[in-house]
């Protein structure tokens, strides 16, 4: 059943709950939210633009939301505007030209997943011209599509909606109301990280065969970026340069700045500095293959961040939360928390001074810390909630934008959040570019 809203909790694994010296617990269900329905009396007609990898992907999962339909798609490769009819039958409109799309009466709303360089040009003008808009992450290019975004959705009451699926996470969900419930103590610390170890985690994604300026609409796929001759790899592997991308910060980055905005419910660092290298995959490429950030929060705590396109193993991904009390941790589909209490009672080292002496620090000491505590032993343990199998947070991000579409109700994740989470990732682009700590106002959301 798809948009479950229910997690398997397992309470004290064997494994885990012996490492931290707790029993383990039978197997127990928790329903957390009821299953949401969304009325389909009349179909949301939508239109894809940039029919690639991730927007194939987003479409199929888009049209299993109750009373949607994909109507059109624009891409500039032919292949994928062929592949497209395949998936979606031959009366869906396709087209290399955006514009037709916006133009046309029936398109409710489009989803965009054209390379980053194209994000705010689509999104605003398919907002003014009366369009609601699913764009994809990181929000922006550049600092300054932010504000220019915001104001389109503003002034064109336009619905828009982020696609950083993890703000719809059952997952993360569970992860922000335990950090919320007091789990794991005051936040200290977030490290997250990102780690690949293939020619597909690194980019170089497969170049068609019939790749050339006859099935290829280059021109348009440049758009604003520098003028060059047509380049294949450029255009199916467009994260690998500055001109269209924006590198494993805007790319990888942005969904742990999602995540970590969301969960502690800040709108992002005050200040940020990165560092890193192309260590391995010297094609050309002008993006960096390895990338560490660290960011102050003013709540209190530090993110680090890093991303390793070479890690040398096994290829990971994860979150972690540090209080003064536990950690929460989060992984592909499942969120744990390990809770081990501050020690109540400091301790002594007494042992060498002369036994009157110890007594009397002894006494002083219980009068301070009771032996024993009222409310019995602190609490200590590990528990792990794991996402039901199949879940799709991508599939709930989706239903909540068309949720929002008829109800005319604020997105999940609007572009306010979209460029906090974007503006903060591109930072790191900044501090390497300068080589320097780059300071953000998080509120204004403005570079210092
Ligand atoms: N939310 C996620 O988890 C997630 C995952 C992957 C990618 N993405 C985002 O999705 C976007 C697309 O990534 P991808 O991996 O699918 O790239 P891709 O290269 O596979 O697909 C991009 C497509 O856009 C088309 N295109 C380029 N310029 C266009 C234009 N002006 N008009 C119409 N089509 C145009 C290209 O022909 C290409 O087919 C990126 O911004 C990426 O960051 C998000």
């Amino acid at each position: 059943m798809l948009n479950r809203r229910n997690f398997l909790k397992v309470a004290g694994t064997a494994t885990a709950a012996s490492a931290l010296g707790v029993k383990a617990h039978a197997l127990k269900t928790i329903p957390l939210e009821a299953a949401t329905t969304i009325a389909a009396n009349d179909h949301i007609q939508l239109a894809l633009i940039g029919a690639g990898i991730q927007g194939q992907g987003d479409a199929r999962t888009a049209v299993q939301v109750p009373g949607v339909k994909l109507v059109a798609v624009a891409d500039c490769y032919n292949g994928r505007l062929d592949h497209s009819k395949e998936l979606w039958g031959n009366d869906i409109f396709t087209t290399r030209d955006y514009k037709e799309i916006l133009a046309r009466k029936e398109v409710d709303a489009v989803l965009i997943a054209t390379p980053d360089h194209w994000h705010k040009q689509i999104a605003v003008e398919a907002m003014k011209a009366g369009k609601d808009v699913y764009c994809e992450k990181p929000m922006v290019h550049a600092h300054p599509e932010g504000p220019e975004m915001i104001e389109a959705a503003r002034s064109t009451n336009r619905i828009l909606q982020i696609g950083s699926q993890r703000v719809s996470s059952i997952i993360y969900a569970k992860a922000k109301d335990l950090l919320a419930s007091g789990a794991i103590g005051q936040l200290n610390m977030v490290s997250a990280h990102w780690d690949r170890n293939s020619a597909m985690g690194a980019w170089n994604y497969t170049v068609p065969l019939d790749a050339s300026t006859e099935t290829c609409d280059w021109d348009r796929f440049l758009g604003n970026a520098p003028k060059i001759p047509f380049n294949a790899e450029h255009f199916f592997q467009w994260r690998k340069w500055k001109a269209y991308g924006t590198g494993v910060a805007g790319d990888l980055f942005v969904h742990l700045f999602s995540g970590t905005h969301f969960i502690t419910g800040s709108n992002g660092p005050t200040r940020a500095m990165a560092t890193g290298g192309l260590r391995f995959w010297k094609d050309g490429r002008d993006a960096l293959d390895v990338l560490l950030g660290l960011f102050d929060y003013r709540e209190g705590f530090n993110l680090s961040l890093r991303v390793n396109f070479v890690d040398g193993g096994e290829e990971s991904e994860g979150l972690v939360f540090t209080g003064a009390e536990g950690t929460i941790e989060i992984g592909y589909n499942f969120v744990t928390v390990s809770r081990v209490p501050r020690e109540k009672d400091p301790g002594l080292m007494i042992g060498t001074y002369a036994e009157d002496m110890q007594k009397r620090i002894r006494d002083a000491h219980h009068a301070k810390y009771p032996p024993s505590h009222p409310s019995g032993p602190p609490a200590s343990g590990f528990e792990k909630y794991v996402a039901p199998e199949g879940y799709r947070d991508s599939y709930d991000h989706f239903s909540n934008f068309f949720a929002s579409v008829r109800s005319r109700k604020p997105v999940v994740e609007d572009a306010v959040f979209g460029y906090r989470a974007a503006g903060a990732a591109l930072l790191c682009n900044l501090s390497i570019e300068r080589g320097e700590i780059v300071k953000w106002d998080p509120d204004a959301m403005k570079i210092l």
